[in-house]
């Protein structure tokens, strides 16, 4: 079973979007394995999109992931990694379907709602990046 970690981003928290984007992925019959809101870190939002330091949409895309509260979930199931990453859209907004999450709620690259994790690597850093062990059901 794969885990994948899921972020409700601070616009989908302050849109109220947290419970149609859960059900969604429950719909779906993903297992949540953890949950929880906060308001993150610097330091956390930093470490979480490290790939991305020295680009020009670095600082920025930070001062938005601290500007509100976040929800964080990991999420398990056969494949959960592709299949979140499916059912949250691309990047680019004319590029993401309607029926994915970014396709459905947003027009914008960076207040784009949800984040999930691109591979199996960067899944279990991230996971670690949010969550101690013991957060985790088994
Ligand atoms: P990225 O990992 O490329 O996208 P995804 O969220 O689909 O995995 O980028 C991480 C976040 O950085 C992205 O969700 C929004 C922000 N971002 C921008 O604001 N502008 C950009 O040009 C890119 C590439 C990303
Ligand atoms: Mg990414």
């Amino acid at each position: 079973m794969d885990q994948t970690l899921v972020l409700v981003k601070p616009d989908g928290v302050r849109r109220g979007l947290v419970g149609e984007i859960i059900r969604r992925f429950e719909n779906r019959t993903l297992a949540i394995k953890a949950l929880k809101i906060l308001v993150p870190e610097r330091e956390r939002v930093e470490q979480h999109y490290s790939v991305h330091r020295g680009k020009p949409f670095f600082d920025s895309v930070v001062e938005f992931m601290v500007s509100g509260p976040v929800v964080a979930m990991v999420l398990e199931g056969e494949n959960a990694i592709p299949i979140v990453r499916n059912m949250m859209g691309a990047l680019k907004p004319a590029e993401a379907q309607t029926g994915t999450i970014r396709g459905d709620y947003t027009l914008s690259v960076q207040e784009n709602i949800v984040h999930g994790s691109d591979s199996m690597e960067s899944a279990e850093r991230e996971i670690s990046v949010w969550f101690g062990k013991e957060e985790i059901l088994p």
